[in-house]
């Protein structure tokens, strides 16, 4: 592979940069078990793949980079392994609360947040108030996320609208359900980058991807940088978006 300078420059040479990307983070165990590692272990790796990932999309010109880092069903997991990933959590923001604001990154968390434990429900909200006023990017933290619940809330919304008679149905659009998802405001993704090798979405921005560009990376979470990264976005820019039109 091209080293990551080599590859941002020819990135900034062909010019269309994904205004949104998003990632689902995939393959942490595997990463542990090919090393005969407990899980968590690749959980901590997972973390500066993180860092690498935000500073990239920093340098590529993303606005908003929105990670999966937990989701609604991932709490069915041992509970020794969702309580490290919740630790984890609480370190990733202590670690990097001043940081990510020094470089201009507005974090928010997306999910049920209710669901966490009320250290690391506090520690999201201090992150969020430190970095509100940020607008180099805007990172989306995916925690206790799933997709279809959030649509449920927004549909929820929607018949209670239209049953107080607020809401015409006949006047639904796409925008009635966006401005009512956790995404409300954030443009849609323009690339969904799953790594891992596993093509699924696993309940991740249902509604949000319709017309976002896939790839699949082999690389395990871990092993992901900024190097990876940029070849994602390389991959990108060679792709043509018709949106269900013919060519120009
Ligand atoms: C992704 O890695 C992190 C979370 C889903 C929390 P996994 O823990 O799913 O790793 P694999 O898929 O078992 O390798
Ligand atoms: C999806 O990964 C969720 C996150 C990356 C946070 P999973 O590892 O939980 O998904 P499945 O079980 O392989 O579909
Ligand atoms: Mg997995």
């Amino acid at each position: 592979m091209a080293d990551a300078a080599e590859l941002l420059a020819q990135i900034r040479i062909h010019g269309t940069i994904p205004r949104h990307v998003a990632i689902i983070m995939d393959g942490n165990g595997r990463w542990a078990r090919e090393r005969m590692l407990p899980r968590p272990v690749g959980h901590r790796n997972g973390m500066k793949s993180v860092r690498a990932v935000v500073e990239a999309a920093i340098e590529a010109g993303v606005d908003v980079l929105s990670l999966f880092a937990f989701s609604a069903e991932n709490w069915q997991r041992p509970a020794v392994e969702v309580s490290a990933l919740m630790s984890l959590l609480e370190e990733y923001i202590q670690r990097e609360a001043d940081e990510l604001e020094r470089q201009g990154v507005q974090v928010r968390f997306l999910g049920e947040l209710l669901l966490l434990a009320p250290a690391a429900h506090a520690a999201v909200e201090r992150v969020v108030r430190q970095t509100a006023h940020c607008t180099k990017l805007r990172l989306n933290l995916f925690v206790s996320y799933g997709s279809r619940a959030e649509i449920l809330n927004a549909v929820r919304q929607i018949a209670r609208d239209a049953a107080a008679g607020k809401l015409d149905p006949e006047q639904i659009s796409d925008a009635t359900v966006s401005e009512r998802l956790l995404t409300a405001g954030c443009p849609d993704p323009d690339l969904l980058i799953r790594t891992s090798g596993e093509q699924r979405i696993s309940n991740f921005l249902l509604w949000q991807i319709a017309y976002t560009e896939l790839f699949i990376s082999p690389v395990l979470w871990p092993d992901f940088g900024r190097s990876e990264l940029f070849e994602a976005i390389l991959d990108f820019q060679k792709r043509d978006r018709r949106f269900g039109r013919v060519d120009a």
